[in-house]
């Protein structure tokens, strides 16, 4: 075997390969004025990012596919969660950069752009599909019948770009649903799915939740009552708000959304297994569930605030503009923000979620590892 040469550092970061790359289109970078090699720059530092946060995913989702999910594995799944939330946040303060253009210096190379958008970045439709963001919920614009129709070539055929979702989509589950199959398993009072009794369980904790929940709004009623500055209609306005929350709180615990009853058994015991870690997260066997669930949280929050910091950043540049993929601009990016949301059930607890001297009692804590002092 003949011996390695000695490493370099620009023989390993590939560092004249990457320094060729900003020449555009016509593969000229000294053609390109600063604010269009800038404008590429920021754009491939990005594309790197996503790459990044897809091999995150995957490790996560690849570890909460499995049938058993070692507990001492959390703690990993949790840093790296937390590291594709940094991801993003980073992505958004590129915009920072993005936006000291003005819009003029925009205008004078946009043109040759179009129709190329942000809108064809495979790796950021790989990150919605690897998240779990269900083709239903997609926001149609310019190719209304699929969005995978902007990742062909102008000629119709297919593009690297285009493949490379299509691999992303036959690669399942998505790390929504590896994720909730996990949590759907957990034991609620010491019961577990298949147990003989646990729909029992699910639904004695259900109702004792609903009863607490309904105390707890009975107080806040109260104080809203000895307030003299709301007039009549305000108090009525109020009580009518309350009720909506409760009426929407049973309804979601029981699935009643869902049609089929097999399927509404699960989700109605996903949604309470969720509610039951969020509500008894101090019990030891549930911390590092408990974790996990605002390390979720906390990547789609992220990611979330990226679409809301493009959007602000497009608006800034280029107004309210049609964008270079034909969409109705920061109209489209805002409705992303707003509707692209993949852990739902997972936010719907934050909404329901009671203070814990409210929360139902524990039964069975010993069994969650938790000792009497
Ligand atoms: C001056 C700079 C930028 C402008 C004016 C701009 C504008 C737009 C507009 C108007 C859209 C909507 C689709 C369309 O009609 O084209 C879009 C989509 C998109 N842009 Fe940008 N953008 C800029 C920079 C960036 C950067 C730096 C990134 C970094 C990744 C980015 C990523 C995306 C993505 C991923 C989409 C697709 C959004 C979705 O469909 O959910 N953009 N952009």
């Amino acid at each position: 075997m003949t011996a390695r040469r000695p490493a370099t550092y620009w023989d390993y970061i590939r560092v004249e390969e990457l320094l060729a790359l900003q020449g555009g289109l016509d593969g000229d970078e000294r053609a390109l004025t600063d604010d269009e090699v800038r404008f590429i720059v920021i754009h491939q530092i990005d594309e790197l990012w996503m790459k990044v946060a897809i091999r995150e995913l995957a490790t996560a989702r690849d570890l909460f596919r499995r049938q058993h999910v070692p507990e001492t594995a959390l703690s990993s799944a949790c840093a790296g969660l937390e590291r594709i939330a940094l991801i993003f946040d980073l992505m958004a303060g590129h915009f920072r950069l993005m936006e000291t253009m003005r819009t003029r210096s925009y205008l004078e190379f946009r043109d040759k752009l179009s129709p190329a958008s942000g809108f064809q970045s495979a790796q950021m439709r790989e990150i919605e599909i690897l998240l779990g963001l269900e083709p239903e919920q997609r926001i149609p614009f310019g190719h209304e019948d699929s969005y995978l129709q902007a990742l062909r070539e102008y000629d119709g055929s297919e593009s690297p770009a285009l493949r490379r979702v299509l691999r992303r989509i036959e690669d399942r589950p998505s790390l929504k649903d590896a994720v909730y199959a996990w949590l759907a398993r957990a034991p609620i009072d010491g019961s577990s799915p298949g147990q003989p009794g646990d729909d029992e369980a699910v639904t004695a904790f259900v109702d004792a939740f609903l009863t607490r929940q309904r105390a707890g709004q009975e107080q806040r009623m109260q104080l809203v009552l000895q307030d003299q500055a709301r007039t009549p209609a305000d108090v009525a306005r109020l009580q009518q708000r309350y009720a909506k929350e409760l009426d929407e709180a049973r309804a979601h615990l029981h699935a009643e959304d869902v049609q089929s009853a097999d399927d509404r058994r699960r989700v109605r015991r996903l949604r309470t297994a969720i509610l039951y870690i969020e509500s008894h997260r101090e019990l030891p066997l549930l911390s590092w569930p408990g974790e996990i669930l605002d390390a979720l949280i906390h990547a789609e929050q992220s990611m979330i605030v990226f679409r809301q910091r493009h959007a602000r950043m497009v608006e800034r540049v280029i107004g309210r503009r049609v964008g270079t993929g034909g969409s109705d601009g920061v109209d489209y990016l805002d409705r992303t923000a707003l509707d692209y949301r993949v852990f739902r059930e997972i936010w719907a607890a934050r909404t329901m979620l009671l203070r814990s001297d409210l929360a139902p009692a524990v039964h069975n804590a010993g069994y969650y590892g938790l000792r009497a002092d």
